[in-house]
């Protein structure tokens, strides 16, 4: 008000230090006076009411000595007064001299005094060699006290700051001009038009503020990819290039018999117990399978066939039948394989089989005059480990699954096939190393040079399926069938610079993180 109110009388303001702020009786030559000014500018400056410029200036203020020499006159001046004049009484000794003024003013004022040619030595004791003194220190003390600086200048300004006398403080003072928006009123404009103000009519007599139209808008969220479902669609692209077709994935539940049985592995498998598997409780079995292809399976497991000896141990259908979250989607691959072979066997098989081997052309062998076609499967999907869960482990995650079926393929193309599957990840350096799967001979570990991590870091799984599990399944002896899988999780924690899972996947996860990660370019 008293800003707004000295601009409408004077239309300008030269400098703040002469206004008087109301309720104070000399004008606002203060610090704290002129930061509260300063606050108000500003508030009146952003509703464009006036406009200011700001100037620095530095000033000079006492320190507490400093204040002790303007009342009782400087340390010098103080030893001199106490001395007899040369000749008319005893000198003063420097300790009744100390008695007297005290050690600190006797001590720093003897000196000055000296040096003034004030006070002079008689014998063992001091008197006063002058009559009159003039006692300068105090006098510039009591122009800065009341001026916040001196005329004389810089070079005495800076002598009295060595000795502590006064201090320097940086203010500043303003000069004010009207804004365009100047008006003598302080009531704020409304932001807003209320049902109060509708009902009872004050909309009309209100100021409302303009708006912005040059303000930048709320940034519109929308919905963001997950990492996993980026990656996972870059390596659908890869295999859908390639000619594969993808596998209905959707069953996580599966019985023991496609989950385990129906690849070979050996019912008593430590991979079976209830520690690495999580089995349903309600309802605990599934349905038989289809009764021929489950006594050819159980026979295999139990004495052998296929030339192979079996593992001689005995067969439990309680086993077999026990529904589970599937731990691979290699369970998935099973199904499909299996329906691959009955079709071969004229059996009916539900669904049109015919699309999975569309397009995958045989390249190793001709057509021997059965109805075997070549055919390249994949699945990315989720499964189940009952899994300690830690910083590279969850409970559940995704597979990366493929699987090629032909006559003749030897492990040279399987290995030939990951080189170029991997290299499509982007992943150029691969090194195969033996492993072993119950379902596959031979079986490889896939491990990736990690540039990041300067070492080898393992990436996958493959192998040959064994003829325990596809000979069951009705495929001719010559047809090899080779798969590979890998976990979504691990080629996207690397793309995406993240090492603990759990701020992948989980509660754990930043959304503005989603919302920002990059799209996926292999
Ligand atoms: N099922 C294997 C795993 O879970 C991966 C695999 C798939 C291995 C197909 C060989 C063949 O690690």
């Amino acid at each position: 008000k008293l800003i707004l109110d000295t601009l409408d009388a004077h239309s300008e303001i030269k400098d703040t230090r002469f206004l008087v702020i109301p309720g104070q009786s000399t004008p606002a030559t203060s610090n704290e006076d002129q930061i509260s000014i300063l606050g108000a500018l500003n508030s009146l400056s952003s509703r464009d009411m006036i406009a200011y410029e700001t100037h620095e200036v530095s000033s000079h203020v006492l320190t507490a000595e400093g204040d002790l020499i303007v009342k009782d006159g400087s340390h010098e001046a103080r030893v001199w007064s106490v001395l007899p004049a040369k000749g008319q009484g005893a000198p003063l000794t420097p300790v009744q001299l100390k008695k007297q003024v005290g050690d600190e003013t006797a001590k720093v004022g003897q000196g000055r005094a000296f040096k003034n040619g004030w006070i002079g030595k008689e014998g063992d004791g001091l008197v006063k060699l002058t009559a009159d003194i003039k006692d300068v220190t105090k006098i510039d003390l009591e122009e800065i006290a009341s001026t916040g600086t001196l005329k004389s200048g810089e070079k005495v300004l800076a002598d009295l700051r060595k000795r502590k006398l006064i201090t320097q403080k940086k203010g500043q003072w303003f000069t004010v001009r009207k804004g365009k928006d100047f008006s003598t009123s302080t009531a704020k404009p409304e932001t807003d038009l209320t049902v109060d103000m509708l009902t009872s009519g004050s909309w009309k007599n209100s100021t409302f503020k303009k708006y912005n139209f040059e303000a930048a808008g709320i940034p519109t969220s929308g919905g963001a990819l997950h990492p996993l479902l980026k990656v996972r669609e870059e390596i659908r692209n890869i295999f859908l290039e390639m000619g594969f077709a993808e596998m209905p994935t959707s069953s996580f539940v599966e019985s023991g018999f496609w989950c385990f049985d129906a690849l070979f592995v050996p019912q008593q498998h430590p991979a079976r117990d209830l520690q690495d598997t999580f089995y349903i409780s309600d309802p605990k079995h599934a349905l038989p399978p289809e009764p021929e292809y489950y006594k050819r399976v159980s026979e295999v497991h139990e004495h052998g066939g296929f030339d192979s000896m079996g593992y001689r141990a005995p067969w439990s259908d309680e086993e077999s039948n026990k529904l589970l979250l599937r731990t691979h989607t290699t369970a998935s691959s099973a199904h499909m394989l299996y329906k691959l072979a009955a079709k071969l066997r004229g059996e009916k098989v539900e669904g049109d089989i015919e699309e999975f081997t569309h397009g995958a052309e045989s390249t190793t062998a001709p057509a021997k005059g059965d109805d075997f076609k070549p055919a390249k499967l994949f699945s990315i999907d989720r499964v189940f480990r009952n899994e300690t869960m830690d910083a590279t482990h969850l409970a559940e995650f995704h597979q990366v699954e493929g699987v090629v079926a032909d006559r003749g393929l030897t492990l040279a193309a399987l290995i030939g096939f990951m080189r170029v599957f991997f290299s499509k990840m982007g992943i150029e350096r691969v090194r195969f190393k033996p492993a072993y799967n119950p379902y596959t001979e031979p079986s490889l570990e896939i491990f990736a040079f990690h540039p990041m991590l300067d070492r080898w870091v393992e990436v996958g799984n493959s192998g040959m399926f064994r003829p325990e599990m596809l000979e069951p399944m009705g495929f001719p002896k010559d047809v090899r069938v080779y798969g590979w899988g890998l976990s979504l999780e691990r080629p996207t924690m690397i793309r995406y610079g993240i090492n603990n899972i759990r701020t992948l996947v989980g509660h754990k996860v930043s959304i503005e993180g989603i919302e920002n990660s990059p799209a996926v370019m292999f």
